[in-house]
Formats: structure tokens, sequence, C-alpha cells
């Protein structure tokens, strides 16, 4: 027999046939491997010299499983379709033994699931991960996984999406043996050998009973099911994954297999599933700045330095030394400098005591982090990172020190949330040099690093910034000077909303549970608390000097916190908290809400859910299409991201801006008019929203027009 198409190849090694997926970069099943794969399975079948095959894939992994390019075109319909292809393998009358090495997710798996048996390189990962995609596997994924690694097993697996190693994959059942350091196919060659010299028979995973019975199983979704309620409250992928395991409950493998399909197909076409794939992508656009070219020359960053060891700079030191970086945190004191450390030990002994952190690993951790009291321990750094008092003067005092002592080409940044970075820069003879950046807190765990491109920050020093986001495992966001940057200037008007609710007669609770229906993790009232409202009130106190005067803020805040209510940490804020983290609706606050009305002369009505909606989630689209009129971010996708890994926007939704597509723009200027209408200037839509909405277009076409 002859190599297959170059997509697959084809050899034979004494009495077995080997099919080697060759479709770079991933294996991906394109229309070209799949009718290849089921071609040289029916020649095999027919040829009486070949006893067995071995499936494998050439170059870094087993199988990518469906094909991206082929979505919503007409060669993901040509049969056999993947799913198709699953199960022409897993009728194929010789045993099929699976090579997989690599990450085996999705469609890979699910060939791998079609096989009669799997051996796997000891670093592959195996997983169907389409829930975090807003789609059900839909390769027989939810009907073979349960079947053989158990119920519960299965279940787990398709709702969370999380993989497994090798080692775990054996445990479970998912495959018959794992090997290392040796090569795989051979390896895999060998054991269908076997198979056939001790006569062992095709077993097909759709055959296997599954080991609970039908009750046993409905309690085990049943407690799922009110877990998702909570964890994926609003979401539609994990329940669709549960229906289609459960499903195997109750029905055949072919009636599953069928109905899985038409669960998928719904799956797919759905809004969840859009802005799923629409947050991945946006992921991967930020990195990309249309006029720094992506051969930019880096500068190397070796050393780190951070001034202040503060709640900030001992975050951003830990998060280098999870990163395995060294730095040196520098104090205006030994006193300082001390108690900073400490916290910073103290918090990996907490994840330690967690059981996150072995004792080896908190001590390489620990160790990466050198203290100094001298500013001239900047001297040898690379990238000094400033996070100490948020006060114009001392940034100006600090960066015109570090400009005497740090060394030529060392990128100089501040971690400032507020000031003005091209001020701040401006104190240096290199203003090139200097950026924000801006992590958010607690910064060792927040993925989200605003990367601030100040008026005269040089291109290089943008991208070496990119390259080392990466490293350290935040995803970087160029955005421009203003204040509060892109992320706190779109939190202001959305805080001034829930204010402004609560003073016309919605509750606290109420506007929170709108939000948290919506999907934010937490509505603002309940952010307030947990933030410290004495932080925002000092904030707002000091923006006040700043603001226009028709930007009034409500006093509530300073009448809360007038009470000694800070929020969680004092036991009380908006809420009640009775020692717990439990947020209690308290009738002291009612009162207060009402006597302020009274006060305003506003009559408290009932808001609808729809409007707290509105008016906390569109003034945050209006600020975002503001933000990107000014040029202070590149995309909206950019803005999307900043609010998925900065704010717990729901990244199911896709980020503020991807909802207003969703919702429809010209919808979301309509509600725009009717507020400004209503309520003043404040609301009017921009000119970018109305004239996309004009247009019938969306922000999703307009960042085609940003590079
Ligand atoms: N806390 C947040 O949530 C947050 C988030 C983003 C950005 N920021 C910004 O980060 C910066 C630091 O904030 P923080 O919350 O860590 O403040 P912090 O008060 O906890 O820490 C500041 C530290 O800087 C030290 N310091 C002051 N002057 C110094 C000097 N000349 N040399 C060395 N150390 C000096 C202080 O001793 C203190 O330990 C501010 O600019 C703030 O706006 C804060």
């Amino acid at each position: 027999m002859t190599n297959g198409n170059a997509a697959v190849l084809y050899r034979q090694s004494g009495a077995v046939g080997v099919i080697m997926i060759n479709n770079p970069p991933v294996n991906t099943l394109a229309k070209q491997v799949r009718l290849s794969i089921a071609e040289l399975i029916s020649l095999t079948q027919s040829d009486q010299a070949i006893k067995a095959i071995v499936i494998s894939g050439v170059g870094r992994n087993f199988c990518g499983g469906a094909d991206i390019r082929e979505f919503n075109t007409p060669d993901r319909q040509v049969r056999p379709m993947t799913r198709h292809l699953m199960n022409i393998v897993e009728d194929c009358e010789k045993p099929i033994v699976a090579a997989i090495h690599g990450p085996t997710l999705g469609g890979g798996l699910e060939l791998a699931l079609g096989c009669h048996y799997r051996i796997v390189d000891a670093g592959a990962q195996l997983g169907l991960p389409e829930v975090h995609r807003g789609v059900v596997p839909g390769a027989g994924g939810t009907q073979r996984l349960p079947r053989l690694v158990g119920f519960r097993k299965g279940l787990e697996m398709v709702t969370s999406g999380t993989p497994v190693d090798a080692a775990t994959a054996l445990e479970i059942g998912l495959v018959d043996k794992v090997v290392a350091d040796v090569d795989l196919v051979e390896a895999a060659i060998a054991y269908a050998t076997k198979l056939i010299e001790q006569r062992m028979p095709v077993r097909r995973t759709s055959d296997i009973d599954i080991d609970v019975d039908t009750v046993e199983g409905e309690v085990t979704v049943a407690g799922l099911r009110a877990a998702l309620e909570k964890s994926a409250r609003g979401m539609q992928a994990p329940f669709r994954c549960l229906e289609s395991v459960a499903n195997t409950l109750t029905m055949s493998f072919e009636d599953g297999w069928a109905r899985e399909a038409e669960i998928s197909e719904v799956a797919v076409a759905s809004d969840e599933s859009r802005s799923l794939v629409h947050a991945f992508f946006a992921e991967r656009q930020t990195s990309k700045i249309p006029d720094i070219p992506a051969d930019t020359t880096r500068r190397g960053i070796e050393k780190v330095a951070i001034l202040g060891a503060g709640t900030m700079g001992g975050g951003i030191a830990m998060a280098f030394a999870n990163a395995g970086m060294h730095v040196t945190v520098i104090e205006s004191s030994q006193e300082n400098l001390g108690r900073g450390l400490s916290r910073i030990e103290e918090n990996y002994d907490a994840t330690r005591k967690r059981g996150r952190l072995s004792d080896a690993e908190m001590a390489d951790r620990i160790s990466c982090i050198h203290g100094a009291v001298e500013m001239s321990a900047v001297a040898e750094a690379d990238l000094v990172i400033e996070a100490v008092f948020e006060e114009m003067d001392v940034k100006k005092t600090v960066f015109a020190e570090l400009d005497r002592l740090a060394k030529s080409g060392a990128i100089l940044a501040t971690n400032t949330s507020t000031l003005d970075v091209d001020e701040i820069a401006a104190v240096t003879k290199r203003p090139e040099d200097v950026l924000g950046l801006h992590f958010f807190s607690p910064a060792n765990v927040m993925t989200l690093l605003e990367i601030v491109r100040a008026e005269k920050t040089s291109p290089d020093v943008i991208a070496t910034v990119l390259d080392l986001c990466k490293k350290i495992g935040k995803t970087g966001v160029v955005v421009g000077v203003c204040d509060g940057f892109v992320g706190n200037r779109m939190l202001a008007p959305y805080f001034r909303q829930a204010d402004f609710l609560v003073e016309e007669g919605a509750l606290p609770q109420d506007v929170d549970r709108v939000i948290e229906e919506f999907g934010f993790r937490m509505g603002p009232f309940r952010v307030y608390d947990l933030a410290g409202l004495d932080i925002s009130w000092a904030i707002e106190k000091r923006r006040a000097k700043t603001r226009p005067t028709e930007e009034r803020f409500s006093p509530l805040l300073e009448r809360i916190c007038a009470l000694g209510r800070h929020g969680q940490k004092t036991g009380a804020g908006w809420y009640a908290y009775e020692g717990g983290r439990k947020a209690i609706p308290d009738p002291i606050i009612e009162t207060m809400l009402a006597d302020r009305s009274a006060e305003m002369g506003i009559n408290r009505r009932d808001i609808s859910d729809e409007e707290i909606l509105q008016r906390c989630v569109y003034s945050l689209i209006n600020e975002g299409s503001r933000i990107l009129e000014e040029d202070l971010a590149i995309r909206s996708s950019d803005v999307d991201v900043i609010w998925l890994h900065g704010y717990g926007f729901p990244r199911w939704r896709g980020g503020p801006m991807f909802y207003a597509d969703t919702v429809g723009l010209s919808e979301v200027v309509a509600t725009l008019d009717r507020f400004h209408a209503e309520w003043g200037d404040k609301w009017a839509p921009t000119a970018l929203l109305r004239e996309l909405a004009e247009a019938g277009s969306t922000f999703k076409e307009w960042d085609k027009t940003r590079g």
C-alpha cells in the first residue's frame, strides 16, 4: 500500500498499519485528513496482511480536533464529518491503537476515544475543554468519555473542561499504558503486535455500560446542577454539557450520540459561544500594536528593582518571583522593608497552608526576593517599577533620583493608578524610557496589566514589556494617558450610576443582584465593601478637587464612613456582616437612603431590573466608546480584555464592547438617547457609537480598521 495523502501518511510495520496525521501545525481534522483516515481504515480492513492499526500524529501532538478554519464553511459538512469519523474508527474490525502525545484536547481526545486502545506519552494532556468556548463536545465525547472513565469522572471532566495529565489518565482508565523516553509510535506498534499475538478483540467504548444505575446517576447530576447554578450562573454551556452526559443514563449510545449533535449545534450558534471565542481572540490580539513591528528589537530584562514594599510593591515582587525572576525591593527604611518582606512571607505561607505551594516552592520564591534600603540599589536594574505613595510630588522626587541612579537603557515604570505619566516622565532626561505599568491588586494574583504608553515612550520599551508580560503570566493591554486609564476611568460612571440608583429608589441589594445575575462576580456595593469605603471616599475627595462640579458624587459614602462603617474589614458598610463575609441588607442603610432621597426632593420609586442593568452597563459602554474616540485604547477588544481580566466582567458575555455588539448598537444608542433626554448630557451617546449604529456596524467591525 502506498502513502496516503500528504495530510495523512501511511506505512506498514509487520502486521500493523500505521496511520500518521500530518497536518501542521496541530494536526486538525480538516476535510482532507478525515477523508484520508476513513479511506485508509477501509483499505486496511480489506488488507489480509494487516491485523491491527496504530493512529498517531506527526510533530508536536496527536490530533488538534476540529479545524477552526473550517467553521462556517461547507468543508465542515463534508462527510465524514468529525463525529462520523470517530464512529468509522470505532467500527473498524481490526484493533486500533491511538498513540497519543502533546495536548490532546477536544476533537483530538474524541478521536482517541473512538480508538480501541490508547497508549500515551507521559507529557500528554487529555481533556474536553469545549465548555470554555461555550460549546459541547460534538463528536461523541459526551457519550464515550463517561463510559470509559466512569460516569462521575466523565461528567466532571466534560462540565469543567479541565484536562488531566497522563498519569491521571491511566489512573482513571482513560488510557491503557503510559510510556516515557521511548519512541511513542514504535511503542504503539509493539503494543499492537502484542494485541495481535494475544488475539485481543476490538474494544468499542460505545459498548461499555455506564457504571452507575439511573437513580444513582441522577442524584449525581442533580448535585452538580445545583453547584453549577451557583458557579456558572447565567451560562448555558455547562448545563448543556451536563444534559448531554446525563443522557448516557437513559439513552442508548446511538440516541445519546444523535442528541449530542443537536445540543452541540445549538451551543455553537449561541451568543455565549460567540462571546467566549471573541474573548479568546481578543486576548491574543492585545500584543499587536499597529505602529510597533513584531521584529522590534527588545531590551534584555534580567534584573528588576521595585520601589516600595507596600500592598502593590509586595504583590509585584511576588509576581516576578512566581515566574522565577529575581527582584530587589527597595524601601525607605529598614523598618518598612522588614514589614514589607514579612507580609510577602505571610502571603506565601497562607498559600502553602492551603496546600497550593510546597515548602520547597515557597523557599524558592522567597529566595528570589532581595531587600535594600538604598536607592542606589537600582543601579544594576534593567527594569525599575515604582510603587510608592500616590502623590505627584513624591513620584517626581523618586523619578528625578532614578534618572540620576539608573543605568542607561533601563526601563523606568510607575505603578500610579491616577497620576499623569507624562508629567512624571518629564522630570527625567529620558522620557523615552518611562511608562506606566498599572498592576491590579493583589498584583501576584490579578492577571491584568495596563501598559501606559506615555507621549514619548519608545516603541521598543512597549515591545519589551509586552514580552515580559508573557513571562510573568500577565495579560498586558496598551493604553494611553488619562485619569484612571481605561479600566478605572470606565469604572467611575458605572459606580456613579449605582449611587444614583440607590438615591432614586433602588436598594444596594437590588443593584447587586441584577449585576450579579448579569454575571459579574460581585455587584458594585459588595465591591465597595470589600475594597473599603474609606479608600473610595479618600479617592472621591481627591478627585473632587479637579472634577467639574456637575460630576457630583453622592455624599452617602461620607455619611456611611462617618459611622465607622468602612466595609467588610469593620464588619459593616453598605451591608452588615455580623462577623462573616455574607452581606446582610441593613435597615440603617435603608433609612439613610430614604433620608437622602427626601433631602433631595426625590420620590423614591420602583426601578426595574432592566433599568438597573442598562444604566450600569451602558454607562460602561458609552465611556468605553469615548476612550476609543480619544485613541486611549487601540481596539474595542482591548477594552473588553481589560474588563474581563481586571473587573470580573462575565467572560461569556465577551466584555462590555462586545456585549454592546450583541445587544445591537442601534438599540444601545436608542436607550442612551432616552436616558440623555431624561437625565442630561452625561448620557449623550458618543459620535462613534452613533456613527456605527447608523451604519448598522459593530465595534468588532470597527476594530478591523485599527490594524
Ligand atoms: N492599592 C491598590 O489597589 C493599587 C492598585 C494599582 C496601583 N496602585 C498604585 O501603586 C502605588 C503604591 O500603592 P500601595 O497601595 O502599594 O501603597 P502603600 O502605601 O501600601 O505602599 C507604598 C510604600 O512605598 C514606600 N515608600 C514611600 N516612599 C518611598 C521611597 N521614596 N522609596 C522607597 N519606598 C517608598 C512606603 O514606605 C510604603 O511601604 C500607588 O501609586 C498606587 O496608586 C495601587
